[in-house]
């Protein structure tokens, strides 16, 4: 079955960024002058979704107004001649049906993902963090999707960490079967270096079926009362078979201030108009 939709979580409270996220959703930080979520939503639609289901919080409205019509913007726009001004948010609003559903309390990952299940039904569907963005030829969803329809199980996205970082991240264990395809025996929730299985880590792409929503409402809640979606991907992976996929392309973790810092460097540097200026700046640096 074709994958159609993708659930966006960004219902967090971004605690990493306050006090900008006081008020401001972090998913809405741009890199160089384009939120993060616009990234996110460019590359579901580039991968051939059509349906994005937003699980967003109270403060999170600017979002939803980021993806609407501002008549009177582009009203303004237009009548002074700003064509190339009117091009950047003209397209926004019919980019591609998004709708929002509101996690009402922060319980985790798990929970955020399950408040869209009477949307997604009986299908494989997307899950994109909301703050991970990855910059690539081919969008990873959709390098994503193509293996999805090769082998019809749950696919999950994965990158090479440092041993020092795997007590950050999700670390799979499996056995690499194919170019960048790992056949996972199982996952496991921040392993010390010296205890993580490999040193490949789970990032904020997920294709899955839809028997994880039966496994989220029935596993109790995990670390700090969460629920957490790694421990329903270890129960999915017992019952479909699971691939960790190494996707081709350079990640960002705009969650977190160096990855967001970075981000907007590498960002800027593909842009003719900045990329001079920013690299003579940086040489200040250099010793
Ligand atoms: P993070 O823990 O990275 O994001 O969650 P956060 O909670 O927003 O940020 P910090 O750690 O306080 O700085 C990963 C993703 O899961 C979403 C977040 O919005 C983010 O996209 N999430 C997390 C939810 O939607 N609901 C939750 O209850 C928890």
């Amino acid at each position: 079955m074709k994958i159609k939709k993708a659930v966006i979580p960004a219902a967090g409270y971004g605690t990493r960024f306050l006090p900008v996220t006081k008020a401001v959703p972090k998913e809405l930080l741009p890199i160089v002058d384009k939120p993060m979520i616009q990234y996110i939503v460019e590359e579901a639609k580039a991968s051939g979704i059509e349906l994005v289901i937003l699980i967003v919080n109270h403060g999170k409205e600017a979002i939803e107004d980021h993806f609407d019509i501002n008549y009177e913007l582009e009203d303004t726009l237009r009548k002074k001649g700003s064509n190339g001004l009117l091009g950047l948010i003209e397209g926004l609003s019919d980019m591609i049906k998004i709708v929002s559903i509101r996690q009402k309390k922060p319980l985790g990952l798990g929970h955020a993902v399950l408040q869209a299940k009477h949307l997604i039904g009986d299908e494989p569907f997307a899950v994109i963090l909301g703050d991970d963005i990855i910059d690539a030829p081919k969008p990873c969803l959709l390098q994503m999707v193509d293996v999805y329809e090769k082998y019809k199980k749950p696919v999950i996205a994965v990158q090479q960490v440092s041993r020092e970082d795997t007590s950050r991240y999700g670390i799979i264990k499996g056995r690499q079967t194919d170019n960048r395809v790992y056949m996972l025996d199982d996952v496991v929730e921040k392993p010390a270096p010296d205890k993580a299985p490999s040193n490949l880590a789970i990032i904020g792409r997920y294709i899955l079926t839809p028997e994880i929503f039966d496994i989220l409402e029935n596993i109790p809640s995990g670390a700090g009362g969460e629920l957490q979606l790694t421990d329903g991907l270890r129960e999915l992976l017992k019952q479909k078979g699971m691939i960790g996929y190494q996707f081709e392309g350079d990640r960002y973790d705009g969650g977190d201030k160096l990855g967001f810092l970075l981000a907007n460097i590498a960002f800027a540097m593909k842009r003719t108009e900045i990329k001079d200026k920013l690299l003579d700046y940086m040489k200040g640096y250099v010793k």
